[in-house]
């Protein structure tokens, strides 16, 4: 058991790469809490998970935010990894068509969101020399033709930055913060643009191995960044993409 005795806190877990994250987490060992503001999807999230439970939280909202790491600390002691990986996608609008709502909506919950459970979680991560684990994207590393979610990819690109950042503003206290890419997965995030079969076949087709990710294979690399097995590993990115970023 990788993470015996971790206690992991896996933001956006009710579904998708969260889900599984907190999953294989849990499957290592670790106690796992997830949160989510969807009430409802996140007990079905729990339901799925061996050894956690769920903290309802809009990530938008720092009293929420806080009160996720309050009870935590009350429940279990201690905090030792965090996995920002809470995230939402825009419509596909080119910029000159975004109204500011609708970028401010998306820099609140992919990138505000991070710092405002970073922020919380580090004073006890500080404590355990604990790690953390940034969810980016392929996004955040190119430009893609027609890909038109400029906010999105300012929020995920913003974030691979910031990974180095904490990394190194944080090393002193041991804590070890790296960043993971994915390519495009296959969950509630992207089946809108996986309708047709002709969809499905250009997206697998952009992806050099021939095919788009399984959540879980995000989750086990979140898994590598979060055991000792990456004990001297902080400030990476990691791109799992099947190949689709080195195009
Ligand atoms: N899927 C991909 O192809 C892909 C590729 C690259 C990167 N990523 C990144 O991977 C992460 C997970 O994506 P996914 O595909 O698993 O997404 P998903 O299936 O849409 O799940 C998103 C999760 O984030 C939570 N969330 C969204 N807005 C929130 C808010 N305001 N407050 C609290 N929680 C919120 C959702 O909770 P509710 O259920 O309550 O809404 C849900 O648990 C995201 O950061 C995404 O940008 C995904």
């Amino acid at each position: 058991m990788k993470l015996s005795e971790k206690v992991a806190l896996v933001t956006g877990g009710s579904r998708g790469i969260g889900l599984a994250t907190a999953k294989i987490l849990s499957e290592n060992g670790a106690s796992v809490i997830i949160t989510a503001k969807n009430p409802d999807r996140l007990e079905k999230g729990v339901e799925k998970i061996p050894n956690s439970i769920g903290i309802a939280a809009d990530i938008r909202k720092s009293d929420e935010v806080k009160n996720v790491v309050n009870e935590i600390i009350k429940k279990f002691g201690k905090l030792d990894i965090l996995v920002n990986n809470a995230g939402m996608f825009p419509k596909i609008k080119q910029l000159h068509n975004i109204d500011e709502d609708e970028w401010n909506e998306v820099l609140d919950v992919n990138l505000t969101g991070q710092f405002r459970f970073t922020k919380e979680a580090i004073p006890h991560l500080q404590k355990t020399s604990g790690s953390i684990i940034n969810i980016s994207s392929d996004a955040g590393i190119k430009a893609y033709q027609g890909f038109n979610a400029d906010a999105y990819s300012a929020s995920k690109a913003a974030l691979i930055l910031l990974t180095k950042c904490w990394a190194l503003e944080y090393s002193k206290d041991k804590i070890r913060i790296n960043c993971i890419c994915p390519g495009v997965v296959d969950t509630d995030m992207t089946k809108p643009f996986l309708n047709t079969q002709k969809d499905k076949d250009f997206m697998d087709n952009e992806h050099p191995i021939g095919r788009i990710g399984k959540p879980d294979e995000i989750g086990k690399a979140v898994l590598y960044f979060a055991s000792d097995d990456a004990s001297w590993t902080t400030g990476a990115v990691l791109t799992v993409d099947g190949g689709e970023s080195i195009k």
